[in-house]
């Protein structure tokens, strides 16, 4: 699907299988989605733009590339978001974090917005919206939304799974932003999870259930 690259890595693919499987436990859960925050990210930001300086090593001096521009947005969606959080910035420590609270109405499964805190300066940075799983794509669309009128100009989505129903939708209504994801999953069942999925991802996480 154009605008959507599948993180097709052995060890992604791997880690995704165990997340999968129902009794998993919550630890194992909770460091996967960690790990595979890094390497999804490591996928996202394949394509930094570099500039070179001038620097001196303990032998002579050089010109080398560092990371052009201001530093990197990541913006979770709360709460399952927050577990791929952890990873990407470990990857990209000095990145800004901008905290969408949104939660899905289990009636209409439309999205209401609870919190949202976002750096001042979004128009001048890329901003990667983090959402393990985008199932129906309205929770997406609605943080994108958000950011864009927050002042967001650039802005990638990074997830673990989708829905292909959710990602037609969603690149719909945001064609420009590009998505990043481990795999996409055929179903939605009628309250909106991901089939074959691996359940509530933010439960999961936190033994909610
Ligand atoms: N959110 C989840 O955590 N799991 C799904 O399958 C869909 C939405």
């Amino acid at each position: 699907m154009k605008g959507v690259t599948i993180v097709d890595h052995p060890l992604v693919q791997h880690k995704l299988t165990l997340m999968r499987k129902k009794d998993t436990s919550i630890k194992s859960f909770r460091e996967l989605l960690k790990e595979i925050g890094v390497l999804v990210c490591y996928e996202v930001t394949r394509d930094l733009p570099l500039e070179k300086v001038e620097i001196e090593t303990p032998l002579t001096a050089m010109s080398a590339p560092q990371l052009a521009g201001k530093k990197l947005v990541f913006a979770p969606i709360l709460r399952a978001g927050m577990g791929m959080l952890d990873g990407m910035l470990e990857l990209s420590p000095a990145a800004r974090v901008a905290h969408i609270g949104l939660y899905r109405d289990p009636a209409t499964l439309e999205c209401v917005e609870y919190y949202f805190k976002a750096p001042a300066d979004m128009g001048e940075r890329l901003v990667v919206v983090i959402d393990p799983m985008l199932a129906t794509g309205n929770t997406a669309i609605a943080a994108v939304d958000r950011l864009k009128e927050a002042g967001a100009t650039r802005i990638r989505m990074a997830c673990l799974l989708a829905s292909s129903e959710g990602l037609s939708k969603f690149l719909g209504h945001h064609p420009e932003v590009q998505v990043w994801t481990a795999a996409v999953d055929e179903g939605l069942n009628d309250h909106g999870y991901i089939l074959p999925g691996l359940g509530d991802a933010g439960d999961r996480m936190y033994g909610t259930r």
